[in-house]
């Protein structure tokens, strides 16, 4: 979602806002703003629609000097993307706040502002915060005081942060649903939504926990719980991943991070592997007594990572013999659910702060008879839903910059099988033959995944076909049917062709009035006990004259034909080839998308991580 960034120290901290911009634009790239309190004590901003690099262009002509300020990228949720909605809002020209999140009873408070007299400039709901607390400080006379007045008058979700003129040695934070991190640095302290945007100043992070409040100045910081009791939080030290965030050789983050996978995929795997098991202690110790009593999977998860989830029903169900739901999280938390006796609950996140996750989490736990645990498979580990769920597998990803998921995708599915073998392994339910048998091909993934992209100047090629087109169908059947779903989302999401993913069997029964000379149909066709449906089904679309992308196993005997383009894809064990079939679809997308210019890694209208509902 939007990102936020504040600094206090003894030297202009212009450049650390800015750069601590750049670095979380990839989740809000709307609009951008700073503001910061100058040398004669006066609080100004800049602010700019569109991306950080017209803010940093504003700044080069009029420069902003300050030893304290706040800064943020918007996604914009209340208030179109434009200059009087970006942040940082303000109040009496001496208060200014920058939020993510909702706050949902904005209407009521904004006409009670009114009526004290505030006019507002803005569209957002970010604007009745200011006020309100500028109200409370008129009264109160101390920022500190002022905010945690304020806080429970405010009703959703924020992560918010506030500078005032009046007192300009602090800045107050507060948290609830929306991540915030504090930096500490010798001398000068730092905020940001994602410590992403400050490891460029420090290394030392104190994470905020829900209903936190902060007051941060250069020499000191303070926390206050939900409860209103001074906290002391533990300051954790972050040791740089592999990858650094920044693009390297490649265009796109998108590019390089598909190109990373078979790296990551190893690194998922390391010391979860021994001899020919899955190490079921890699998900915790506790796992093992919790895995034996497992008698149902619920998986809930948002976009790519729900597709993970519905892959894993497949796995689940066939190879450990468990019964699984999946579920978007956004429907889940709002269903009258009714849990099977001794069901595990997973969420699947590659941010652990997906708005709707962690609700369907929170929701899970406090219902009344309800789930044996919580397994959360995440990207973060300091994320709120690792804090809060019983068993972590963490994915070992690194960063994902490029909004279009992809090398959490695959590492999602890694932790995904090393659960259903772990659960199986456990239950018996898995012969200790097919156990060994998969994890041989586990430890051989990395190298497939290699090869697949081997074939990046083939499907780039292929990938002319696509320009010109409107929409396109995604085919698959058994666990190749998300991965279907998981290509037709890529392609909308970075190209805005419209794409939709169909199982093949239900080809007939609607999509296939659609099938024309202008629609291509892409599949995905591995070498399993299906095949031969789905060339049935494939033929019903070279009957209507329907163009057929097919990846297909090399020994699948598909053949090149008039209207029948067939990519060979190196064979793999029927249950990985979900995994194996993704880099193909990220690599159609991606060059579809670099063909169409669209901007690859902010898509339009998206944002990485949805920390609002
Ligand atoms: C957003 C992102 C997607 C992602 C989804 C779930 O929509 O654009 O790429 O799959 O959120 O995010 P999560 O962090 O929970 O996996």
């Amino acid at each position: 979602m939007c990102g936020i960034v504040g600094a206090v120290a003894e030297r202009n901290i212009t450049p650390i806002l800015v750069e601590g911009l750049k670095r979380l634009e990839y989740r809000g790239y709307d609009s951008a703003g700073v503001a910061l309190v100058e040398a004669d004590g006066r609080l100004q901003r800049c602010r700019r629609n569109g991306k950080v690099a017209e803010l940093e262009q504003a700044l080069g002509q009029a420069p902003l000097n300050g030893r304290l300020g706040i800064a943020h990228t918007r996604w914009a949720t209340h208030g179109a993307p434009c200059e009087r909605n970006a942040h940082p809002h303000f109040s009496g020209g001496e208060l200014a706040v920058v939020h993510n999140g909702i706050i949902e009873n904005h209407e009521a408070l904004r006409t009670r502002l009114q009526a004290l007299g505030y006019v507002f400039t803005s569209d957002t709901d970010t604007e009745v915060i200011v006020h309100l607390l500028h109200h409370k400080l008129d009264s109160l006379g101390d920022l500190t005081a002022a905010l945690k007045a304020t806080i429970p008058e405010l009703h959703g979700a924020y992560g918010l942060a506030v500078i005032s003129a009046r007192q300009p040695d602090r800045i107050l934070a507060a948290r609830s649903g929306s991540p915030l991190v504090i930096g500490l640095g010798m001398g000068e302290n730092f905020l940001a939504s994602d410590q992403l945007a400050l490891r460029q100043v420090t290394d030392r992070f104190v994470y905020l926990e829900e209903g936190d409040i902060a007051e941060i100045r250069r020499d000191a910081l303070q926390i206050w719980d939900v409860n209103g009791a001074e906290v002391q939080r533990e300051a954790v030290q972050y040791h740089e991943g592999a990858e650094a965030a920044d693009k390297g050789e490649y265009r796109h983050f998108m590019l390089k991070e598909i190109h990373e996978q078979p790296a990551v995929v190893q690194r998922a795997l390391e010391g979860r592997l021994r001899d020919d098991q899955v190490l079921v202690e890699a998900f915790g110790p506790q796992a093992a007594a919790l895995f034996a009593k497992v008698r149902n999977v619920q998986i809930v998860a948002c976009g790519t990572s729900y597709h993970a989830g519905m892959v894993a029903r497949y796995w689940l169900e066939e190879l450990a013999g468990i019964p699984c739901q999946v579920e978007v999280a956004s429907e889940f938390r709002y269903r009258k659910v009714v849990v099977q006796p001794d069901t595990l609950f997973v969420s699947i996140s590659q941010s652990g702060e997906t708005a709707d996750t962690l609700a369907a989490l929170r929701n899970a736990k406090l219902m009344q008879r309800g789930y044996l645990g919580s397994l959360a498979i995440c990207n973060v580990a300091t994320s709120s839903l690792v804090r809060e769920s019983d068993l972590t597998l963490l994915t070992q990803a690194g960063p994902e910059i490029g909004v279009a998921s992809t090398k959490a995708f695959t590492t999602q599915l890694v932790g995904l099988m090393l659960l259903t073998l772990s659960i199986g392994q456990v239950q018996g339910n898995l012969g200790r033959a097919s156990e060994a048998e998969l994890v041989a091909e586990l430890r051989r993934l990395p190298m497939r995944l290699a090869e697949s992209l081997a074939m990046d100047r083939e499907i780039e090629k292929l990938s002319e076909r696509f320009t010109e087109k409107h929409h396109t169908l995604f085919l698959g059947r058994g666990a190749q049917y998300p991965v279907a779903m998981e290509g037709a989302l890529k392609l909308k999401e970075i190209s805005y062709i419209h794409a939709e993913a169909y199982p093949a069997g239900e080809l007939k029964h609607g999509p296939l009035a659609l099938v024309d000379g202008d629609m291509p149909v892409v599949t995905v066709a591995p070498n399993n006990e299906l095949l031969e449906k789905l060339k049935s089904n494939l033929q019903e679309v070279r009957a209507r004259g329907g163009e057929l992308i097919v990846f297909a196993d090399r020994e699948a005997g598909f053949e090149n034909g008039e209207g029948t383009q067939v990519v060979n894809m190196p064979h793999i064990h029927d249950a990985l080839a979900p995994i194996l079939y993704t880099i193909p679809l990220q690599l159609l997308s991606y060059h579809v998308a670099v063909l169409r210019g669209t901007d690859v890694d902010q898509p339009r209208n998206l944002a990485k991580s949805v920390t609002v509902e």
